[in-house]
């Protein structure tokens, strides 16, 4: 790593090292730390000549099980596969309707159209920009019967409020399935993501905080009929070679990605604990500069952290104003950021058949606007963290 180190001292009164680039996310400071393990665990597999599922996947799927809580786990190819397969798991059929939030990734609404079902999408919750239960219960009044299942989004690695989702899906009787692709090792009220609700989705791509080294993802239910139902859907909708009583889909994990998660695993308290660290550290620094203040009227507001939630920093983002020039300056200071997301799903192209229309949903439409996604992993330094608040400092 270097850090050729400029002191200087910026307007707003910083003193940081000046690093010649800060990443958005730098996997290779992790992998400098673990690649032995790592390398050990590869030539397990390629001892074994065993690729696809097997013992390897099948102790990852124990391991992970355990971590959130849920009785079973189900690995697969991809965190978009895992939404699928929970949504047929649970039932969804075509014609059915599904809840989500519009402000998320695309997948946590195309697994549903995938599904065969429509997606109905409700605004979120400004302070969070998780699904708001009060604007989804409005969608529930108006479109029960059709939703058959609430799919919740634990955006950047918080929880969504699922004491109220919770409520709504009782009093509407609906199940919920989380979409924990961002949020390995998050909690609400002490419960881990993953047995918040009757199945979750969760991502191993490599920008993650669980990663692996290529595409992977996993479903966690507490229901061992819908486990076992799963692991068909994963291999072709077959329970036995060559007989398939279902169409399912080729969806299976990888030995080797499953043998370096498990390396990855045991870590990933730690790592998580460490992104919450540096998220306090950009609180500090922002706080201390003026760059945000109690009234909301500073140029850049901070997400809210719920204090029933364990927020596991996926992503550090913030709401600024003049967006798109304060990342311009930063990408001309090679800082990486990113806008997650610019488009909400409700207006992506592929979903106009449904018919939503601008303004339909101002909370997701003005956060898509104003999010700016800040370097965070745990490897991250205080430097590199000094430098990237004094920058924004700079801009405004
Ligand atoms: C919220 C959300 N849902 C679903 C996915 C899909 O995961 P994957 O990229 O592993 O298919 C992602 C990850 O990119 C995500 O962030």
């Amino acid at each position: 790593m270097k850090h050729p180190s400029r002191q200087k001292q910026s307007a707003a009164g910083f003193r940081a090292k000046r690093p010649e680039a800060v990443p958005l996310l730098d996997l290779s400071r992790q992998y400098l730390a673990i690649r032995q393990d790592v390398l050990v665990a590869i030539e397990r597999v390629c001892a074994s000549q065993h690729f696809i599922l097997g013992e390897e996947v099948a102790a990852f799927e124990q391991e992970v099980a355990s971590v959130t809580g849920a009785t079973s786990a189900v690995a697969c190819a991809s965190g978009t596969d895992a939404l699928w397969l929970a949504l047929i798991a649970v039932g969804i059929q075509p014609g059915d309707a599904v809840l989500t939030s519009a402000f998320s990734f695309f997948a946590s609404a195309s697994a549903i159209a995938r599904a065969g079902a429509r997606p109905v999408f409700a605004d979120v919750d400004p302070d969070t920009l998780n699904l708001d239960a009060g604007r989804a219960r409005a969608k529930l009044e108006t479109s029960r019967p059709d939703i058959r299942a609430l799919l919740p989004v634990h955006l950047y690695g918080q929880c969504a409020d699922m004491d109220a989702l919770q409520k709504l899906a009782e009093e509407f009787k609906v199940p919920i399935i989380e979409d924990a692709a961002q949020a390995i090792g998050a909690a609400w009220r002490g419960r881990r993501a993953g047995s918040l609700g009757l199945a979750a989705a969760f991502s191993f791509y490599p920008t993650k905080n669980l990663s692996a080294y290529g595409d992977a993802g996993l479903v966690t239910t507490s229901n061992v009929e819908y486990a076992e139902h799963m692991r068909h859907l994963r291999n072709h909708g077959s329970a036995k070679r060559y007989y398939h009583d279902e169409f399912g889909a080729n969806s299976r994990l990888d030995a080797i990605q499953a043998a370096i998660l498990r390396v990855k695993l045991p870590h990933l308290d730690e790592w998580n604990s460490q992104r919450q660290a540096r998220a306090a550290i950009y609180e500090r620094l922002f706080r201390e500069s003026g760059l945000v203040d109690a009234k909301g009227s500073s140029p850049i507001r901070l997400l809210h952290v719920s204090p029933h939630a364990r927020h596991v920093f996926h992503q550090y983002v913030i709401r600024a104003t003049r967006r798109d020039e304060l990342r311009a300056f930063l990408t001309e200071r090679k800082i990486g950021t990113e806008i997650y997301y610019p488009v909400p799903l409700h207006l992506q192209d592929c979903f106009a058949y449904l018919g939503y229309r601008e303004r339909d949903l101002p909370e997701a439409e003005l956060a898509a606007r104003e999010v700016l996604a800040l370097p965070m992993f745990p490897e991250l330094t205080e430097d590199e963290q000094g430098w990237v608040a004094e920058s924004i400092a700079d801009f405004y």
